[in-house]
């Protein structure tokens, strides 16, 4: 009997826990005393008596057919769910590798998924011990890669303040993959300016597929060829792709580039076709507030995830200028209502009422991080700068030239006090009002304001909004008695 992995879980062992990630079935978990079970289940099918036997090697004395017991109890389910195969032959085995598919009820796009306890079935590993391990052991999990300064767009909202032809060395690229792999690391986005004009993107997407890690590309797709294509195929890679209209005159406007939208839309038609999992990301602004809906109903159309947010952050050099594009709050209000009273979907959970129920004091609060900065993820830049997200440009933790991953993110004064940051660093935030309908971001703050604990008075506006619009839903769901 042959095992191994399937070809979309991804195994990572953090200290006495064994993460365990299946991106089909968006299988998320964790488990403890695992570590000897997983280490000969890899990619390359191994027998099963090989793989007892070596695991009785490790625990030398112990029963071996409890062992191999407690093996096949382990693993049932886990096969079950096709996360680890199991079968006669290896073509037995890459028979059930599932692949993803539109062509099914509800795609799910794959997708790299950080520890959420939430959601672990009953006897999982319990939320809180996870939690003060991972607050002890800050884990990096994502790895954002700007590979490039250039773009193929200018985009009027765009946070890039130059797009130098700045391009990420393909030497550096693979020693910071061989550095976050080494740190445990699982998803890894490229994107820039536009990655595709990276000379070695082609080479640097094999080399990430190569070192096993989660790939998500963040493009305009406006350079994906049919070659792009079937590289992104070969390293089962996922994009985000930003369209922001299907007028293409209100596209070409926003990224002021004639003959991008055709190009755009055809390569996600593409990417539709070679079944390569892709999301619709757009940002709406003035130009394109009245033609948002149709992007979304052009996703659904395809059945691709698509979202759309109307935060738009300042430059990451604190120019502000491009915020001219921004909806007031007029036009925020009208979009606001369509995401509570419509349910068009946003990257967010604040605009459920249920969630109502689930706020926090000002005290829990207080104790809270405000994001994965610096806690789960991290960015670097093209040209080797480390920062806390990708719009953070003001905030250098180190570079990639003079320190590797580990001590960026275990050494460096800057990583350790962005890390430091809890929700009682942000003193208006915390006893605010509206702070449950607001994403409090170190990052928009410090584009907008040049303070990181100090919001733009637009963020707070419109937290308000849509505070009172939430209300107003659940008052109408009273009234509707549900
Ligand atoms: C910086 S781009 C890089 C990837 C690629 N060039 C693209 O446009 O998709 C990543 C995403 O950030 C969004 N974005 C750019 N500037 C922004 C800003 N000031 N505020 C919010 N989102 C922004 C883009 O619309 C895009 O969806
Ligand atoms: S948003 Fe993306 S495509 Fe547009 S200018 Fe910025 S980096 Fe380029
Ligand atoms: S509304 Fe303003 S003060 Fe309140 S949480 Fe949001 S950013 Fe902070």
């Amino acid at each position: 009997m042959l095992i191994r992995l399937s070809k979309n879980t991804f195994v990572r062992q953090f200290g006495p826990f064994t993460y365990v990630l299946g991106r089909i079935r968006s299988y998320d978990q964790m488990f403890t005393d695992a570590e000897v079970f997983f280490r000969w289940i890899g990619r390359e099918p191994l027998d099963k008596s090989q793989i007892l036997s070596n695991i009785c090697g490790v625990y030398t004395g112990a029963d071996q057919e409890e062992i191999a017991r407690d093996f096949d109890e382990f693993f049932a389910p886990l096969i079950a769910e096709k996360i680890v195969l199991c079968g006669e032959t290896p073509e037995a085995l890459d028979a059930q590798d599932e692949s993803f598919s539109y062509d099914v009820e509800n795609p799910k796009t794959m997708d790299a998924h950080r520890i959420n306890p939430a959601e672990m079935p009953e006897g999982a590993i319990p939320q809180e011990v996870l939690e003060e391990w991972f607050a002890e052991h800050p884990t990096i999990f994502d790895l954002q890669m700007d590979i490039t300064q250039a773009c193929t767009e200018r985009c009027v909202h765009c946070y890039i303040p130059e797009y130098n032809p700045v391009f990420l060395p393909l030497a550096d690229a693979k020693r910071v993959m061989d550095e976050f792999r080494e740190q445990g690391g699982v998803g890894l986005a490229l994107s820039g300016g536009e990655c595709m004009l990276h000379p070695d993107f082609d080479e640097i997407v094999r080399y990430a597929r190569k070192k096993d890690l989660v790939v998500g590309i963040l493009s305009n797709l406006t350079l994906c060829d049919d070659a792009k294509v079937r590289l992104l195929q070969e390293a089962e890679a996922t994009v985000q792709v930003s369209l922001y209209s299907m007028n293409p005159e209100t596209h070409d406007a926003i990224t002021r580039r004639p003959g991008s939208f055709e190009a755009t839309k055809a390569a996600i038609e593409k990417l539709r076709a070679a079944q390569i999992p892709c999301r619709i990301s757009c940002p709406t602004m003035k130009a394109n507030y009245h033609d948002y809906l149709a992007v979304l109903d052009y996703a659904r159309s395809l059945r691709m995830d698509a979202q759309t947010d109307f935060i738009i952050m300042g430059k990451q050099n604190c120019d502000t200028s491009n915020l001219a594009c921004r909806l007031d709050l007029a036009e925020t209000r009208s979009i606001l209502e369509d995401i509570v009273f419509k349910s068009v979907p946003m990257n967010s959970e604040y605009f459920n009422p249920e969630k109502k129920q689930y706020l926090l004091s000002p005290e829990e609060w207080k104790k809270r991080k405000v994001c994965g900065a610096c806690v789960s993820s991290i960015c670097l830049e093209a040209n080797g700068d480390y920062f806390p997200c990708p719009g953070f440009g003001s905030v250098i933790l180190g570079n990639c030239h003079e320190h590797d991953l580990k001590w960026i993110w275990n050494e460096s004064p800057e990583t350790l006090r962005i890390r430091a940051v809890t929700g009682a660093s942000f003193p208006k935030c915390a006893t605010c009002e509206d702070r449950d309908y607001c994403s409090t971001c170190m990052c928009r703050n410090f584009n907008e304001t040049g303070d990181m604990f100090k919001p733009a008075e637009h963020f707070c506006k419109v937290a308000k909004l849509n505070h009172e619009i939430v209300d107003e839903k659940q008052r109408r769901m009273i009234g509707e008695g549900q």
